[in-house]
């Protein structure tokens, strides 16, 4: 009987350490893992890349993730304001497609600087 145990015991070791090497510890704040939702990025985009992109998105609006994301679930759609977020992506790439340089001139802090919401008048004198 204690052949067996022993196997089940350095098996479930092995597990868990593939697990940690892999980086896919069990799900936390949003866990590891390729990004499983992606409409706009290209997919195959790694997480790492689309953290990246994320940061972006913060620094430009003056936002915390959750202000687009449900609290740890990160490829859920359940916020409206992801979709909004997907449709702002969509047109800054039209916009950038058409300077003729083909640079990445426009970004979400272009216009947003640093708010949700950006200004379309100048504020009154
Ligand atoms: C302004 C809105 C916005 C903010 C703020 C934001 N995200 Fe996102 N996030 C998105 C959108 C939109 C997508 C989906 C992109 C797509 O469809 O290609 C996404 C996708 C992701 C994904 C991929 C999920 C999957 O499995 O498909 C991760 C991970 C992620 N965001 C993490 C973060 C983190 C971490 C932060 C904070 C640093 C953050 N996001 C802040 C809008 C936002
Ligand atoms: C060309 C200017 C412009 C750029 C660039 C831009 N936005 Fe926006 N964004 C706006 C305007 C204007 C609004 C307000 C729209 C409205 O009143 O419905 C807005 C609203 C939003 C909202 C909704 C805010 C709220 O409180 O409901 C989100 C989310 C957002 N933008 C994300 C982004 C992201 C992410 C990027 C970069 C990928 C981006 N925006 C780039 C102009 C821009």
């Amino acid at each position: 009987m204690i052949a067996p145990m022993r196997l089940l015991l350095v098996s479930a070791l092995a597990v868990f350490s593939v697990i940690a090497l892999s980086g896919q510890a069990p799900e936390r704040k949003g866990g590891g893992g390729p990004p499983k939702n992606l409409k706009v990025l290209p997919a195959g985009t790694d997480r790492a890349a689309v953290i990246t992109t994320m940061r972006g998105f913060t620094a430009g609006l003056g936002v915390q993730c959750t202000f687009c994301h449900v609290q740890g679930q990160f490829d859920s759609d359940d916020n409206p304001k992801k979709n909004v977020a997907r449709m702002m992506m969509k047109m800054v790439g039209d916009i950038n497609k058409n300077f003729p340089d083909g640079k990445e001139h426009v970004s979400c802090y272009t216009c947003h600087r640093g708010a949700e919401m950006p200004l379309t008048a100048p504020p009154a004198q």
